[in-house]
């Protein structure tokens, strides 16, 4: 197990969701764990469930990052905090758009730049970048997050050429529908709602689902780099095919299921 290898551990989107069980788990295996994420009160919690540090702060913001990480000898860095927000490049305001670029893309960038530099010194890290199906399919309504998901499915490819002849590993982690917050956040509605709406009779990959794959990934063994891991639910199939007849103004869609 690479666990004994790896001492030290970063997980942004820390304070619920995937983050908080990945930082968990991380703790689990003995790692020294930070989280990151703005919700200073739900980092708190975090720690006094498991001794994870908190580092406060918001990722889009470069200056901030880089004191936050400064002198850290960093492991395994994972890349989870995201936002998503609806809209189609015809529906999508300015703010929606930068944002996902900010936190999806920007921060888990600067954040490579930070701390890969440490790991190719020291000949040992892994860095897991949480994506999504969004970065490599497309369903409509959600085209910047689309964008910076299928971004992070590039630069997770695209570490492994920079870090080459070094012991670092790069996992991509790309998930389907899972049970968090995140629904009632991009409809800005009550969780409760959300859960209605999203989960009650699905059945759903819950976030100890991801964890577990971050753990498979990140405890192969040295010389086995996993380099991406798609968990969808079973019931969650993307793909089909629509074909659009024009009639008058309508359009008249054929195709498969
Ligand atoms: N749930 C799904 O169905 C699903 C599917 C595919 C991919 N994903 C991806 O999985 C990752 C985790 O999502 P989740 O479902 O666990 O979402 P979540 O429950 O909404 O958690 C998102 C986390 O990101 C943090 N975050 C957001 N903006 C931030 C900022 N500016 N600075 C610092 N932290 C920030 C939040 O912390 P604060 O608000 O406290 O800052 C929170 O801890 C995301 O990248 C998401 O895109 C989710």
């Amino acid at each position: 197990m690479a666990f004994t290898d790896y001492k030290t551990a970063l997980v942004t989107g820390a304070s619920g969701g995937m983050g908080w069980a990945i930082a968990e788990r991380l703790r689990s295996k003995g790692l020294t764990v930070y989280g990151v994420a703005r919700n200073e009160e739900k980092l708190k919690e975090l720690q006094d469930l498991c001794g994870v540090i908190p580092l406060v702060g918001d990722v889009s913001d470069t200056e901030a990052l880089t004191k936050m990480v400064e002198g850290l000898e960093i492991d395994v860095l994972v890349n989870n905090a995201g936002v998503s927000r609806p809209g189609s490049i015809l529906t999508s305001n300015a703010y929606d758009i930068d944002e996902q670029i900010d936190v999806n893309l920007r921060a888990g960038l600067q954040l490579c730049r930070l701390l890969l530099p440490g790991m190719m010194e020291r000949d040992r890290g892994h860095i897991v970048n949480i994506t999504s199906m969004a970065g490599h399919y497309e369903f409509g309504g959600h085209i910047a997050y689309h964008a910076t998901k299928a971004a992070m499915h590039t630069v997770s490819r695209q570490l492994r050429v920079d870090a080459f002849g070094r012991r670092v590993r790069v996992t991509e982690v790309s998930p389907g529908r899972v049970e968090t917050d995140i629904f009632a956040k991009v409809e800005k509605i009550d969780p409760a709602e959300a859960n209605r709406k999203y989960y009650e009779g699905f059945e759903i990959p819950q976030t100890s689902d991801i964890a577990d794959a971050v753990e498979y990934a990140v405890g192969a063994p040295q010389y086995v780099n996993i380099g991406m891991i798609e968990l969808l639910p079973t019931l969650q199939v993307p793909g089909g095919l629509r074909t659009g007849k024009r009639v008058g103004d309508d359009v008249i869609l054929t195709g498969n299921k």
